[in-house]
């Protein structure tokens, strides 16, 4: 009997011994690509985007390339799930074609309709719940910094958004402890934090930016702004203000402390130029490992074993 299909809505569909297998995958692959299994040599990828992207559309295509498969890149506007046709049929179109679907949506059900549609993979490049790509990237980059991620401190400032609620469930079950700073009316849904404390992460909520970072190994933020909520931007300009990474904040941390952000970044905004253009930052290392992130679990989902 065949394994079956394996998603990837979020990250902690993976249990904590795939995930640590996983991550020394990443790292094995990117110091040694002779390692690198071709995986996907012959098979194609859909790739559909809903809204805009930089990394996740070009590290994705650049992963599928990597295991000797063809990705095919589709904007919503050539496609237009539920109106031209409805979730499903877009995927039962795309999984006669391709051996994993990755899509960037704005409704996360979207997905849970695509997953439940076909047999193939459903890999989530990004919905409004969850962007568990990223926090594979943002998981290794942070062991490549610290050289390990359990006990290990990140201190996520601002919005309790998608990238925030991967990065929860990531460090959950790898050990990494999490302290989460946003804004009133701006927090973690509550569901998160109590998933992420069922598989046994460390999660502490401090509504003060400066407690929360006092003594940690890395900053986390991302936009004020999710793509979606642009209609909100000066509401959220205004309750976020205090919540911006600056070099006071950077300061309270600590001198050996590395500032990521997932990007697109607002200097101004989330984040004060000096710290993202600075010493501390980590974020072009961080972008490159959306590849070696994905390559890895790409692999994962068409083999069933890291
Ligand atoms: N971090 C990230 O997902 O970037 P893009 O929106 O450019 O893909
Ligand atoms: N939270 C951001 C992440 C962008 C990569 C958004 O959803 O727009």
């Amino acid at each position: 009997m065949t394994e079956p299909k394996r998603d990837f809505l979020e990250i902690d569909e993976l249990s904590h011994a795939e995930l640590a297998t996983l991550l020394d995958t990443m790292v094995a692959w990117k110091v040694d690509p002779s390692r690198i299994r071709p995986a996907l040599a012959g098979k194609g990828v859909a790739l559909v985007f809903e809204k805009p992207s930089a990394r996740t559309r070009n590290s994705g295509e650049m992963a599928v390339v990597g295991l000797g498969g063809h990705p095919v890149t589709i904007r919503q506007d050539e496609i237009s799930i539920d109106h031209r046709e409805s979730a499903e049929d877009v995927a039962r179109t795309l999984a006669s074609f391709h051996a994993i679907l990755a899509a960037r949506v704005f409704d996360h059900t979207v997905l849970e309709r695509m997953a439940a549609a076909v047999d193939i993979p459903i890999v989530n490049l990004l919905s409004d719940r969850a962007h568990p790509c990223q926090a594979l990237a943002d998981l290794l980059t942070i062991r490549e910094l610290l050289g390990a991620l359990e006990g290990r401190r990140v201190a996520y400032v601002g919005d309790g958004n998608n990238v925030a609620a991967s990065l929860a469930f990531g460090a959950a079950l790898t050990g990494l402890e999490l302290i989460v700073s946003s804004p009133v009316g701006y927090e973690l849904d509550d569901l998160v934090v109590d998933r992420a404390r069922n598989l046994g992460g460390v999660i502490e909520l401090v509504s003060d930016p400066h407690e929360a970072v006092r003594g940690v190994d890395v900053i986390y933020t991302d936009t004020w702004t999710s793509m979606g909520e642009e209609a909100e931007a000066e509401i959220r300009r205004e309750a976020f203000r205090g919540w911006q990474v600056d070099d006071a904040l950077m300061a309270t941390a600590g001198p050996d402390a590395r500032f990521l952000h997932c990007l697109p970044a607002h200097r101004g905004d989330e984040v004060a130029a000096s710290v993202i253009d600075g010493p501390a930052s980590a974020v072009w290392q961080q972008a490159a490992n959306r590849m070696h992130a994905a390559r890895a679990l790409f692999a994962f989902l068409i083999e069933g074993t890291v």
